[in-house]
This record gives C-alpha cells, sequence and structure tokens, in this order.
C-alpha cells in the first residue's frame, strides 16, 4: 500500500488527477470506477483541466460508478448520475454511452443488482477504481457488517451516513433510506485502486482503515489485503495515524 500524505485538499486533488492521468495515458480504453462526494470533487476538476489543455482524452475510457440513492432518477439534482454529468462527463468528450451507474429508479430492484454486477464484470472489473471513505469506515455504500464476499447490493443505510450525506439535500428528511452499491468483492475484484480522504471527521476512520484488524466492522479495512492501494490524504486526515 503507497500512502501519500499532502497538506490541504487542493494538493490530494491534484496528486489524485495526476495518477487518473497517468492510468488514463498508460491505457486509453480503461475502466475507470468512479465515486462521488466530495473527496473526489477537486480531481475531477483537475482532470477536466487537464482535458482542456489537451493533456488527456476521455474518447476511449468506459466507467462505472461505485453507487447510486434508491429511488433518485438519473435526472435529480441530488443522484450520483446528476453528479457525475455536472463534475465530469458533461466535461469531457466521455461517450454517454460508455458511462454506468445504477439505475435508482430501476422497478426490480434484485435485477437491477444482477445486471449491473454482470456489466461490471462484463468488463473485465475496473483497471482503477476510486473511492471516498465515509465518517464510519465505509466503502461506496458497503455500511459496517457488510459480509466481504458481498457483490452489487440494496443497502439500508445507516443513520449516520444519513446525517453526514443530509448535508447535501435541503432537508434530512429528503436523504433517501437505501441506496444502490458495488459490494466489497466487486470493489477488490478492481485491479488498482486509489483512496482519497480529506478532513479531521474521517481521521479516525482512517486510522483503522490503514492500521486496525481487518474486519468487516470497518469496511474499509478490507483494502489491506489488496495488493494495489494508493492512499491519498491530507493532513487532517491523517492526524491519527
Ligand atoms: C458516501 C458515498 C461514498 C463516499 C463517501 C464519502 O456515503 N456513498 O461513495 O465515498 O460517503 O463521501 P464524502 O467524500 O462526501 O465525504
Amino acid at each position: 500500500m503507497k500512502i501519500y500524505k499532502e497538506l490541504d485538499y487542493d494538493a490530494v486533488s491534484k496528486r489524485a488527477a495526476a495518477l487518473v492521468a497517468a492510468q488514463i495515458k498508460e491505457k486509453n480504453d480503461s475502466i475507470l470506477g468512479l465515486a462521488t462526494g466530495s473527496s473526489p470533487v477537486g480531481m475531477y476538476k483537475e482532470l477536466v483541466d487537464m482535458y482542456n489543455a489537451g493533456e488527456i482524452s476521455f474518447k476511449n475510457i468506459r466507467t462505472v460508478n461505485l453507487d447510486e440513492y434508491a429511488g433518485l432518477a438519473d435526472d435529480d439534482v441530488n443522484s450520483y448520475h446528476y453528479f457525475m454529468n455536472q463534475h465530469l462527463f458533461s466535461k469531457v468528450d466521455i461517450d454517454p454511452a460508455n458511462t454506468h451507474l445504477p439505475n435508482g429508479i430501476a422497478a426490480d430492484p434484485e435485477a437491477e443488482c444482477a445486471s449491473y454486477e454482470d456489466l461490471i464484470q462484463s468488463l473485465g472489473g475496473a483497471d482503477l477504481q476510486i473511492l471516498g471513505l465515509g465518517e464510519n469506515g465505509h466503502i461506496g455504500f458497503n455500511e459496517p457488517g457488510t459480509p466481504f464476499t458481498e457483490v452489487t447490493h440494496l443497502v439500508d443505510l445507516t443513520e449516520s451516513t444519513i446525517r453526514a450525506n443530509s448535508r447535501l439535500f435541503e432537508k434530512i428528511e429528503d436523504v433517501p433510506r437505501q441506496a444502490y452499491s458495488m459490494g466489497i468483492k466487486t470493489i477488490m475484484s478492481a485491479k488498482r485502486i486509489l483512496l482519497i480522504v480529506t478532513g479531521t471527521a474521517k481521521a479516525d476512520a482512517l486510522a483503522k482503515v490503514l492500521t486496525g484488524p481487518v474486519t468487516e466492522t470497518v469496511p474499509g479495512s478490507v483494502l489491506q489485503t489488496h495488493p494495489d492501494v494508493t492512499v491519498i490524504c491530507d493532513e487532517a486526515a491523517a492526524s491519527q495515524l
């Protein structure tokens, strides 16, 4: 595991974007596993800047996102579809047909999970999976206690995740109670993983993920067993290491 400790969010974003750009340059038809949330926003901005400067192209890139809220349509401002369009897809030359997220309003959730998992496996898994970290150690929406053997599934969100994510909604009642998420096994099938963690609120979780026991109680701790993980964090998030 490689750990980069950067000064602040800006430096984290630059380092993360450089790593993703290197992946794109090395293999221009890479499968990128993407994450939403505040952690990767700066990185997406850097990647858009690199695209505008002619340094990288997303023409042949295919993407699979980690998760999506259940009950939110693609055009809902709080959906992860909307987030990805806003921060990346609409700003680069990616073919929309090559971008994939779970369908939040699927009529049959079980079938949706199975077909999303099939899609990821048919692509051969992600070449590079980007991850953020929840304050309770979750990755994707895999909450504490999720078996490491789980593939794409429908999750009942914990109160702490609903509270943490409510900052992006008008009111807490608007936060969906369920979400589709790649499972831990899906995430671990990626060839390389990039974990981005910033801010003091994540310090405790990051210390447990990196130095605690590998346990389903701390979903991110499974990353200790992956052969190719890069962690990019700021000093605040690293304060308990
Ligand atoms: C959310 C998302 C995760 C994200 C994490 C951290 O609940 N499901 O995919 O990585 O929590 O979010 P943030 O980066 O906004 O702190």
